[in-house]
């Protein structure tokens, strides 16, 4: 038990409360003063309970202060309380007070006095040095942090985050954000994690996350994201899914009909389409991350392939590497012009010039569908945008390094020659792209000999946005998904408000609002500006 501090100590009155001479209360239990939360109690059933104990002489204090030695809580866990000491002015989480179950406080005043303090009236929390652990404190939406590329969590991180992942693979969405949430908020912290008591108050944390963080934090890691990253499943779906073109569902379906390998797949005379066999065909190389020299030179030949269709247009790198990343899965660009509709029509001579120029193993242009409904936008099922996009797979040269020059800039010639490079070694682009399901495939990347093929596949996603949407298209293709689905979710719980990559509409005035910049959407939404650096919730 620990020690409490001797408390002033007031005559005591023929064994009843009442008024000393000064005025103040006077309590029959002068070193026992009690506080009741109302937290889950309910403020009559307090109230009720508080005037029970006075009348039996015992001290009971309507706030909390550093005078309170006994907290008395109903239905609340040691850490909840914890917690809302710690939302208290002050930060009264570092009390010395006993906290203890209401059966502590009824059986006191049963028996007229106050019960010894059993194990079974305390309640349970954490036993630490409250002196050496940090405390930390963020707000629950991610677009309310800045979180950059600097997590010190990354093994809490990556726990979680495989558990969303397997959520996601399992078609549990719920879940899946859930985790994704939680993993968030580590990274959002400016220090390592060391101890359960400082996530005490943070949003965010369920009890499923707060079990894997404790598992790791005690034991190194977490049995169960140990057991499902070596599950068959897992491994299957996560191989599966690696195909460019194949979803969690079609993945589950190939899973549940024994394909676990892409061995099995091709074996198994499984019709492919179009996106999916290019998938197949360069799976080592869109596994490999994309640096960001690569993503530059990207950039280059798509900034000459635009400008050679639409002089005046604008190129913008979006995705991960706008937010600061080193490598990405892909490489992300959206292309706009200052002139309202001069953006029309682009995407298709653009591909047009990529596919003459043999820059493109594969492409597929969707179609811009995005009507503005006067009575604002839908409520749509999914939170796919609908501007003209390409989804395609660049052929990447290898840049061979050339004395001093830069070995990732691209000069004009250098696309020229490499242009012609291309078209040389593999003048069965356009054959290869119209390639149907089930035939076969022309072989030149794999007759190259291991390290020796000059060129890699590289994933690249071109998306033209009209002008009058460009802030908002920027903002939604800047990322991450976790801070664009924030965002959202801020917009219409906070703001009454619909954000989409394409607006933001006002639901109490009824009215699109218009911008020309990030910058006026966290505005409108009134949020700090948040730069892409510091998005990567
Ligand atoms: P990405 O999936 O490319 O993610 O989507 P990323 O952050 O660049 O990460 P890596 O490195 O490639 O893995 C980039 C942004 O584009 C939006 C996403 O919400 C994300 O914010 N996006 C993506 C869409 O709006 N619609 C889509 O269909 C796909
Ligand atoms: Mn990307």
């Amino acid at each position: 038990m620990v020690p409490l501090k001797r408390r002033k100590v007031f005559p005591s009155h023929a064994g009843n409360t009442g008024t000393d001479s000064s005025g103040e209360k006077v309590s029959k239990f002068p070193q026992v003063v009690l506080f009741l939360l109302e937290r889950k109690m309910g403020s009559s059933r307090r109230d009720f309970l508080s005037q029970l104990g006075q009348k039996k002489g015992f001290q009971v204090e309507e706030k909390f202060s550093e005078s309170v030695t006994h907290l008395i809580s109903e239905n609340n866990s040691g850490d909840e309380v914890r917690t809302w000491l710690d939302s208290q002015d002050g930060g009264r989480g570092r009390t010395a007070a006993h906290l203890l179950d209401i059966s502590w406080y009824t059986e006191s005043i049963q028996a007229g006095r106050p019960v010894e303090i059993l194990d079974r009236h305390k309640l349970q929390e954490q036993q630490t040095d409250e002196a050496e652990v940090v405390m930390f404190s963020v707000p629950s939406y991610a677009c309310q942090r800045r979180t950059t590329l600097d997590n010190h969590n990354t093994v809490l991180t990556d726990a979680l985050s495989l558990l969303a992942e397997n959520a996601e693979l399992n078609d549990e969405e719920g879940r899946g954000v859930a985790f994704r949430r939680a993993a968030a908020v580590l990274k959002a912290l400016p220090k390592a994690v060391t101890d359960m008591t400082q996530l005490r108050g943070l949003p965010c944390l369920g009890e499923h996350s707060l079990r894997v963080i404790k598992d790791v934090l005690e034991n190194g890691a977490s049995s169960e994201v140990e057991s499902t990253k070596h599950s068959e499943r897992y491994k299957a779906l996560k191989l599966l899914t690696g195909i460019f073109g194949v979803g969690a569902k079609t993945a589950d379906r190939w899973f549940r009909e024994g394909i676990h390998t892409l061995h099995q797949l091709k074996d198994s005379g499984h019709s492919l389409n179009r996106a999916q066999q290019a998938g197949l065909d360069h799976y080592d190389d869109l596994n490999q991350s994309v640096t960001k020299a690569e993503a530059d030179t990207i950039g280059e030949i798509v900034e000459r392939a635009v400008l050679a269709v639409l002089p005046g247009a604008q190129i913008t790198l979006t995705g991960g590497f706008r937010r600061g990343k080193l490598t990405g899965h892909d490489v992300d660009f959206l292309i706009t012009h200052p002139e309202e509709g001069r953006e029309e029509g682009l995407m298709t001579k653009v591909v047009s010039w990529l596919e003459s120029q043999g820059f493109l193993l594969y492409q597929k242009i969707t179609r811009n569908s995005y009507l503005e409904a006067k009575d604002g936008p839908a409520r749509s099922a999914s939170n796919m945008d609908r501007f003209e996009r390409c989804f395609s797979i660049f052929r990447l040269s290898k840049v061979e390094k050339k004395g001093a020059k830069q070995p990732e800039t691209l000069t004009e010639n250098d696309v020229k020659t490499h242009a012609q490079e291309n078209l040389k070694t593999h003048s069965h682009t356009s054959s290869q792209i119209q390639r149907v399901s089930g035939e076969e495939e022309d072989g030149s990347e794999r007759k190259q000999p291991a390290g020796f093929r000059p060129w890699r596949a590289v994933r690249v996603d071109l998306v033209v946005s009209p002008i009058s949407q460009f802030g908002f298209a920027l903002l939604g293709w800047t990322g991450s998904k976790l801070f664009e689905r924030e965002l959202r979710r801020w917009a219409g719980h906070e703001r009454a408000m619909s954000l989409s990559s394409h607006a933001l509409y006002d639901n109490k005035q009824s009215r699109y609002l218009r911008v020309m910049t990030e910058e006026e959407i966290f505005a409108h939404l009134g949020l700090e500006y948040v730069p892409p650096s510091e998005r990567n919730a």
